[in-house]
């Protein structure tokens, strides 16, 4: 069984998404959610679901072991991080190599980096006058949405929309692939370790 903690920030609705795609899984489980908010909506859902929850500060993220040690008592195998705001360490990067993806809202390299989040990235794609923008789910290294790219999926951009129907159809698409772009990418996982 392969254990997946997802990191959130806000409110988690792709954590949900996910955790419900998993239940009853015989392979893969979504073991805890994790966030830096402690009034973040991910921890109601958690609640909602059953599913274990934990809060660590920024500081804890970037300066303790805090946050390893904690996945590793709980033998988590893989990171999912869906709308979570803050940088993944240098830690849990070195104990989690290529086994922490995230989903970024518009189409890397397009739209990407330091405060291209929620909305931001939205009203960006509309003000550049992009045709078309999607969702881009990828493996993550030191860089904010830099790391090697697993899957795009696109959606049009029609003059009449603004960022609140971007949003909608760029979630569209998240709860669609997310949930099966993360299967695919523990089972290729899963079998590059066994060759
Ligand atoms: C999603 O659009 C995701 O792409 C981005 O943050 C948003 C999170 O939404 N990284 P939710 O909290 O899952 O509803």
């Amino acid at each position: 069984m392969t254990k997946v903690a997802i990191f959130a920030s806000g409110s988690g609705s792709n954590a949900e998404n996910i955790a419900l795609h998993f239940k009853g899984s015989n392979s893969v489980i979504v073991d805890c959610i994790i966030s830096n908010k402690s009034d973040a909506y991910v921890l109601e859902r958690a609640k909602k679901m059953g599913i274990e929850s934990a809060v660590f500060s920024g500081k804890c993220f970037a300066e303790t072991d805090e946050v390893l040690n904690y996945l590793h008592s709980r033998g988590v195998d893989f990171i999912v991080l869906a709308g979570f705001l803050l940088k993944v360490p240098q830690n849990l990067l070195d104990a989690y190599p290529r086994r922490i993806v995230n989903i970024h809202p518009a189409l890397l390299p397009k739209f990407g980096g330091k405060g291209m989040y929620g909305s931001h990235v939205h009203e960006a794609v509309i003000a550049a006058g992009e045709t078309e923008t999607g969702i881009t789910i990828h493996f993550i290294n030191e860089n904010y949405d830099e790391g090697d790219i697993i899957f795009q999926a696109s959606c049009p951009v029609l003059p009449t929309d603004t960022p609140d129907s971007v949003a909608e159809k760029v979630h569209r698409l998240e709860y669609q692939y997310f949930p099966t772009v993360i299967a695919d990418t523990i089972e290729q996982l899963k079998a590059s370790s066994f060759s």
